[in-house]
């Protein structure tokens, strides 16, 4: 299994690039089965979850690669042939947001066949809204041996209010609005980026929507959907863990290829904790030291506000920081799995409920410690950057499912990080 060496202490100084999102980059791939066209998709992070996808459409008949002489980042999906929409189990496992080909493996073949997503360290993560939302359209959806099975000759446009706002929901349950007969009207929608960007991706395939970003969504169904290319948005989460590695470290980085308009409940934290933001273009952020940090509380919430995917790296930061910072994680119950770690390296963190109390800056030294989840992993990097001595992470694969090159990158602007090994056994999604 994988591991990272960090010593600590460099502040990190240069140019650092973010990747294409990968929350972005699922659903458009999930998109490519509402047509039986060719899909190019660009800016595709090369990240374990997009392997996991990929897999999961070639294994229900799709053309999925890259073309000879093209760039990494660039993927070609062809659904002509989807003989056998059916996610199964041993891809499902490894990845929860497979649950995004339900939508549209019914919209498109009638039928869909998909695991049951397993328990997740990050809390129950039901998908209970994309079935309610599926059966008001019309499918007919049954339980059996682990696999939901959907029918539905053809979903009808309906009125759906979410009880509760989700992005993969809101994702899944798009991608079938656009070809049921009639109207789809969305209310109480996830307003993130990449529901923005997967409805970009729609609308250039030939979908009606409107309302994308805003939380009602209204979709006229088409019988047929075609073929299109489409440059999947920067990660804004990697970008906001790279503005905490620039703040974390006292250092004066770079975060480039990334949109700023993604990142500003991320940007006004950082400056209210002490640290020099400027939005140097439309593509560009730079950070760096405005002495001591301050602490600043945060509260996760749904976009616009403070992202949960940023809540562990926001920690790592706050372990830093000169005061008593309050960590309130809103939207997943179980998500402070990176505290006993952090923990470990010297933090002073108190957990009660879905409330974190930071107290700083605490003197982090290097340790042995386990990656549990995605972000999780992202916190104990940047808490590793600043410890005392030479941390060993283990389970990095977590790390892998979600950030291309890290450690290669991370090295790129003085990080003192390398891998061993070479071993990336997939895990379960965020
Ligand atoms: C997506 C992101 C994940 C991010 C999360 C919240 C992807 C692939 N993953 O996950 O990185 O942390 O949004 O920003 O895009 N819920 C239900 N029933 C459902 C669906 C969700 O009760 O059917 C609940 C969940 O348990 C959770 C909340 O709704 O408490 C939000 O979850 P959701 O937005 O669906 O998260 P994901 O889409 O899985």
């Amino acid at each position: 299994m994988d591991k990272f060496v960090i010593r600590g202490g460099n502040p990190l100084v240069g140019v650092i690039r973010v990747s294409g999102a990968k929350n972005s980059a699922l659903p458009c791939m999930a998109a490519a089965i509402l047509t039986e066209d060719e899909v190019t998709l660009e800016n595709i992070p090369q990240v374990r979850d997009i392997e996991t996808e990929r897999k999961l459409l070639q294994s229900m008949g799709a053309e999925v690669g890259l073309r000879e002489g093209e760039a990494q980042d660039r993927t070609t999906i062809c659904c002509r042939n989807l003989s056998d929409p059916v996610a199964r189990y041993e891809i499902v496992k490894t990845m929860r947001a497979s649950s995004l080909v339900l939508g549209p493996l019914i919209a498109r073949t009638g039928m869909a066949r998909v695991a049951m997503p397993g328990g997740c360290a990050i809390g129950g993560r039901p998908i209970d809204l994309h079935i309610r939302g599926l059966e008001k359209m019309g499918a007919t959806i049954t339980q059996e041996h682990g696999y939901l099975e959907a029918r539905a000759d053809r979903l009808r446009g309906a009125h759906l209010v979410f009880d509760k706002i989700t992005v993969t929901g809101t994702e899944d349950l798009l991608m079938a609005a656009v070809l049921a007969e009639g109207e789809t009207l969305m209310e109480k929608c996830a307003r993130e980026p990449e529901v923005t960007d997967l409805a970009a991706l729609l609308t250039a395939m030939g979908a009606q929507i409107e309302g994308a970003g805003t939380s009602t969504i209204r979709v006229q169904g088409v019988s047929r959907l075609h073929g299109a290319r489409h440059s999947i948005n920067p990660d804004r989460i990697e970008a906001g863990t790279f503005l905490v590695a620039g703040a974390i470290t006292g250092g004066d980085l770079v975060v480039s290829n990334c949109n700023p308009t993604h990142l500003g409940a991320v940007i006004a934290k950082l400056r209210e904790a002490g640290a020099i933001v400027d939005v140097l273009g439309p593509d560009e952020v730079r950070v760096r030291s405005g002495g001591p940090l301050r602490a600043a509380d945060i509260s996760t919430e749904e976009y616009p506000g403070f992202p949960t995917d940023m809540q562990a790296q926001y920690m790592a930061l706050a372990t830093q920081a000169e005061g008593v910072s309050m960590v309130r994680e809103n939207i997943f119950e179980n998500r402070f799995m990176h505290v006993q770690e952090l923990v470990r390296m010297g933090a002073n963190i108190k957990v009660d409920g879905s409330v974190a109390t930071v107290r700083g800056p605490a003197r982090l030294s290097a340790a042995a410690v386990m990656c549990s989840d995605l972000r999780a992993s992202a916190s104990l990097v940047l808490g590793a950057l600043v410890a005392d001595g030479e941390s060993i992470l283990d389970r990095v694969y977590h790390m892998d499912r979600g950030y291309e090159r890290i450690e290669e990158k991370l090295r790129g602007v003085g990080a003192q990080i390398r891998r061993l090994g070479n071993l990336f056994p997939p895990r379960e999604d965020e």
